[in-house]
């Protein structure tokens, strides 16, 4: 992967029809399961989602999910607190495998968006009841993707007024 990616990447919340298969998203997993985590605990777990019923499901309880009917996959990033050393790490875990997630969309010439779910309550005690999740396991973020069906140009958000030398 190229910086290139990285600097191309943006939010899709369109998408064609065409099917996105298995090897695409057991591609997308690998990259996401490849992410640093605290003390290398990888507390995160993953759903993949295509039945019509459930993506419609979604987009009836998520305000900014409205894109999901449409995407041909949708993968349901989840944390798993109780199983590591490092529990309140669970979140930046959870982040990191999202967005190696998003870049691997991207090299691969997928779109995708990051919706969030937690912390929004609400949100997450729907996804709970939606999916079954056992107690642990908190649902973190969600991802449709499919065929990209819009174009965005690369955004360039460098702002040298960010960045400090040395000291504040
Ligand atoms: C934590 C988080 C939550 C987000 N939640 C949503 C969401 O619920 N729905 C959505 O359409 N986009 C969501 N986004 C995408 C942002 O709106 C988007 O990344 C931002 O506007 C920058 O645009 P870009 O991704 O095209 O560079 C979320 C992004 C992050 C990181």
């Amino acid at each position: 992967m190229s910086l290139d990616t990285i600097h191309a990447r943006r939010s899709i919340r369109a998408y064609t029809p065409d099917p996105v298969s298995d090897a695409q998203i057991d591609t997308l997993l690998r990259a996401a399961m490849a992410a640093p985590s605290a003390g290398n605990q990888q507390p995160w777990r993953f759903i993949v989602i295509r039945d019509p019923a459930k993506k419609q499901a979604i987009a009836d309880i998520h305000p900014h999910a409205k894109m999901t009917p449409e995407a041909a996959v949708a993968i349901l990033i989840c944390g798993d607190p109780s199983s590591g050393r490092y529990p309140l790490f669970w979140p930046q875990d959870c982040s990191a495998a999202t967005e190696n997630l998003l870049l691997a969309a991207q090299a691969t010439g997928l779109g995708a968006v990051w919706c969030g779910i937690y912390p929004n309550d609400e949100r997450v005690a729907a996804f709970r009841k939606l999916f079954n999740l056992p107690e642990a396991v908190i649902p973190f973020a969600l991802v449709p993707l499919g065929v990209p069906g819009e174009q965005k140009p690369p955004a360039d958000r460098f702002n040298s007024g960010f960045v400090h030398f040395e000291i504040w």
